[in-house]
């Protein structure tokens, strides 16, 4: 693009649902530096403020929109079809992730994008928070020697699980896509930028515990609303307790989350299902074993039953040790000595209103300079690298799906 006036990149929206709500609150706060010019949704296009609005994306790129970038935020698996037009019409992607959700789509997108020029960025928002980025900064740094293993978990919390991989929209892996590609894809992207390395072999193992028909209660019904109450009561996962009750932990989810519209959801759509009820299939709990060129081990526990939705780590180098508990983070040096200023723990406050430690914001941020930069060489690297962490997603489904045989990558 190569602009010297830095004018407001001009964007538009497909699917106006919680991702693309939270990308384009940045226009909002930012109205200099990001225009939303259209809105493609069936349902909630409106609660995106902008000048031209669509029932659906197909008709709205059939329009060509005077645009720069095209945020793809709809379901996963319309992911493929609609970042492939895109692409073809010359838009830029900020793309949420998963990329598609079956290897070979992923790939076709990818190789799109770099045989246009354009750039597509992945809604790998950790990358972009404070914290993740000070453990890149120290490690990069070399003060700790170099990466020997990482062990890491990704607690998803006992509400998510159960909202989201049981009951919701990431519930089946065919309809949706697999829960170590959904889930983790974030990890995955974390490991090979923090590494700056290839992986090269994965195991995994994996399975559903909890949310089987199997274990549904005697005398439980199929909806909660419809539950003898004594059953319901004692049950913690609920419908009426989780969006009733305590509904504020998921609020974010919905446009609207008034008691009426809440009741309604429990009433009426699948988030009202009896967990032992649900077309689920995708795993509760899976570990991954990694390998990476240069033989660093990468370990990852993904975890549905936990307390919060957070994610631990510890990472083991030859001369020091990084244990962060997904706020904070200690550092040590095995001789004792203090690190430099730069690398040394500091207030890993979130720096914009954001989600997701402040790196929704912070994306959007990149994807701007990215598209003022203009940098070919640069939009390509993005591009081609966040393609890497869908690769080790899908060696480690294939893994799990073949009783935890090694996937070796590329
Ligand atoms: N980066 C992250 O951390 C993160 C977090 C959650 C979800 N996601 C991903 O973001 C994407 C969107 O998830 P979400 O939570 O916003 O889902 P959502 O259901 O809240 O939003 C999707 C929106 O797409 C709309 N839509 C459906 N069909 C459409 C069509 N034909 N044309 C236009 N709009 C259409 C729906 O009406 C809905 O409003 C998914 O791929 C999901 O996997 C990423």
């Amino acid at each position: 693009m190569n602009d010297s006036d830095n004018r407001a990149i001009r964007a538009i929206v497909l699917g106006a649902g919680y991702r693309g709500r939270a990308y384009a609150a940045y226009a909002k706060e930012h109205p200099d530096q990001l225009e939303i010019v259209g809105v493609a949704d069936p349902e909630q296009a409106e609660t995106i403020p902008a000048p031209r609005y669509w029932g659906d994306w197909r008709e709205c790129l059939a329009s060509r929109p005077d645009a720069d970038v095209v945020f793809v935020t709809l379901p996963d698996a319309l992911h493929h079809e609609a970042a492939l037009a895109a692409l073809d019409k010359g838009y830029h992607l900020l793309l949420e992730k998963p990329i598609a959700t079956k290897e070979s789509e992923c790939r076709e997108i990818i190789e799109k994008a770099v045989s246009k020029g354009l750039l597509v960025i992945i809604g790998h928002v950790l990358r972009y928070t404070r914290y993740f980025a000070h453990i890149k900064a120290i490690v990069d740094s070399g003060e700790l020697g170099e990466v020997v293993s990482i062990a890491h978990q990704e607690s998803v919390g006992f509400f998510k699980i159960a909202h989201s991989h049981c009951r919701g929209n990431w519930s089946n892996s065919v309809k949706a896509s697999p829960i170590i590609l959904q889930k983790c894809s974030h990890d995955f992207d974390l490991f090979v930028w923090w590494l700056g390395r290839k992986c090269r072999r994965v195991t995994s193992f994996g399975s559903i515990k909890v949310f089987r028909p199997e274990n549904k209660p005697a005398g439980a019904a199929d909806r909660c609303v419809q539950c003898p109450e004594e059953i319901e009561r004692s049950c913690i996962w609920s419908a009426k307790k989780m969006y009733l009750d305590y509904g504020s932990q998921l609020g974010y989810m919905f446009a609207d989350t008034s008691r009426e519209a809440m009741e309604k959801v429990v009433r009426d759509t699948d988030y009202g299902r009896c967990v032992y009820a649900c077309d689920n299939d995708v795993p509760d709990h899976q570990t991954v074993n990694m390998e990476f060129e240069g033989g660093a081990t990468v370990s990852l526990v993904m975890a549905g039953y936990t307390e919060r939705n957070i994610r631990t780590t510890r990472i083991s180098c030859t001369n020091g040790e990084i244990v962060g508990d997904g706020e904070s983070l200690h550092i040590c040096r095995f001789d004792g000595s203090s690190l430099n200023a730069n690398c040394a723990p500091f207030s890993l406050r979130v720096d914009n209103p954001s989600r997701h430690g402040g790196g929704d914001f912070n994306l959007v941020v990149e994807l701007l300079r990215l598209l003022h930069a203009g940098d070919r060489d640069e939009m390509r690297r993005v591009t081609e690298e966040s393609l890497e962490s869908h690769l080790i997603a899908f060696a480690a489904e294939k893994s799990r799906l073949e009783g935890g045989r090694v996937v070796e990558l590329g």
